[in-house]
């Protein structure tokens, strides 16, 4: 037999507990059977319920959970589908899910800052890398993080910034107060407000900010090649022979939620990928250590590819060519002449479109300047 639709209402509830709750939530609440939350959460509510507290680890657990119960409550901070359990829920149990949000912790933040809410950016750490932190410091923006540790955001924001605390919002031990070192509640959202200094997220970044054995495509060439390679939101691409990372992180610091797998030979480099992607901000950059084309099988089809290492190993542009989607965009970069020469018959059989990349850079030559070559680069793009 089919379950009942709408039978799992998830309330958001703040700091300030049952009294906080508007009446649909409540009656919403006191309709259902048994309460699931956290234990701080299941004792914020009073009332004859089936009280059961989420286990640890959570995710895999629920889908049992909700095979056993019916008629649920789930009880979820603040607004359950900003970085919360709802949308879990609702991926799992779709139509079975009734929202019924509270204020988001951020939304009091943002009242009690005087911050439009619109403005600020938001950097959820909970369970994710304080290094995601990087790329959103930028001059004048103001910053949410949720679930950071006050002493680890300072350290990544360093002497360029304030940072306020605010504490158990919207509950009777609220406490906001402009860091400095103290113990904090670690139910707390942490603003930021940054002066200092930051890279751009247009791909081209200066060559100087990766570490690199000099195994990097160029900041120029890099720039021509993101253009081609289009990232767009969500997205997945394939770093075929990734160097350094510049590819890879450069895709991924277009936007969030942009994914990576980075593919290279060599561990030592692939060590250096990681790196280069925690310092710059992007560490979910996926690196797999292996050669091409063997390395390839089994990963995630990608939704643009580019191949800056490997290119006259056989098999590795058919089996790129092979794994992208149809709408998909391959980058093909080649510096010697037998690499041109794979990409000239590729060019023969696809079309797509041939650029020859001559940097020259100025530099001084005794009192007076110069031009100084790059070894050209010819990138070969198609779209499948
Ligand atoms: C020119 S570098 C790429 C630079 C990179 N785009 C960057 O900006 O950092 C080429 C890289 O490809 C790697 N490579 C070459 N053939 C490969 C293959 N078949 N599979 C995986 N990696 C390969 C090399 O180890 C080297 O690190």
């Amino acid at each position: 037999m089919s379950p009942a639709p709408s039978d799992v209402v998830v309330v958001g509830i703040g700091a300030d507990g049952w009294d906080g709750l508007s009446p649909a939530a409540q009656q919403a609440v006191s309709r259902s059977r048994v309460l699931m939350g956290s234990r701080r959460q299941l004792d914020l509510v009073p009332g004859e319920f089936e009280r059961v507290a989420w286990p640890s680890p959570l995710v895999p657990a629920l889908p049992e959970l909700f095979e056993k119960y019916r008629d649920v409550c789930v009880l979820a901070s603040g607004d359950p589908m900003f970085h919360g359990i709802g949308t879990t829920l609702v991926r799992l149990l779709g139509e079975r899910v009734t929202v019924i949000p509270h204020p988001s912790s951020v939304s009091l933040a943002c009242a009690r800052l005087g911050w439009a809410l619109n403005e600020v950016e938001v950097v959820s750490l909970v369970a994710r890398s304080i290094d995601l932190l990087r790329p959103v410091l930028t001059p004048g923006r103001r910053v949410l993080v949720l679930g950071g540790d006050p002493a680890a955001v300072a350290e990544v924001v360093g002497a360029d910034g304030q940072i306020v605390v605010l504490e158990q919002l919207g509950g009777s031990a609220e406490r906001v107060y402009p860091w400095s070192g103290q113990d904090s509640d670690p139910l707390c959202v942490i603003a930021v407000e940054y002066r200092g200094s930051a890279l751009s997220r247009v791909p081209g970044l200066p060559d100087d900010a990766y570490e690199s054995d000099g195994q990097l495509t160029k900041r120029e060439v890099r720039a021509i090649s993101l253009s081609r390679l289009a990232p767009l939101p969500g997205q997945l691409l394939w770093d075929v022979g990734s160097g350094s990372g510049s590819i890879a992180i450069e895709w991924a610091r277009t936007h969030p939620t942009c994914r990576v797998i980075a593919i290279e030979q060599s561990a030592e480099r692939a060590e250096r990928i990681a790196g280069n992607a925690a310092s710059l901000g992007v560490p979910g950059v996926e690196v797999h250590i292996g050669r091409a084309p063997d390395a390839l099988e089994g990963l995630e089809k990608p939704d643009a590819i580019f191949v800056g290492g490997g290119v006259t190993v056989p098999g590795v542009m058919q089996a790129c060519w092979d794994a992208l989607a149809s709408g998909g965009r391959l980058v093909v970069n080649a510096v010697t002449l037998e690499s041109e020469a794979v990409v000239a018959q590729w060019y023969a059989r696809l079309g797509g479109d041939l650029v020859r990349i001559a940097v020259n850079r100025g530099s001084a030559v005794g009192k007076f300047t110069g031009w100084r070559p790059h070894m050209p680069v010819t990138t070969w793009s198609v779209t499948k």
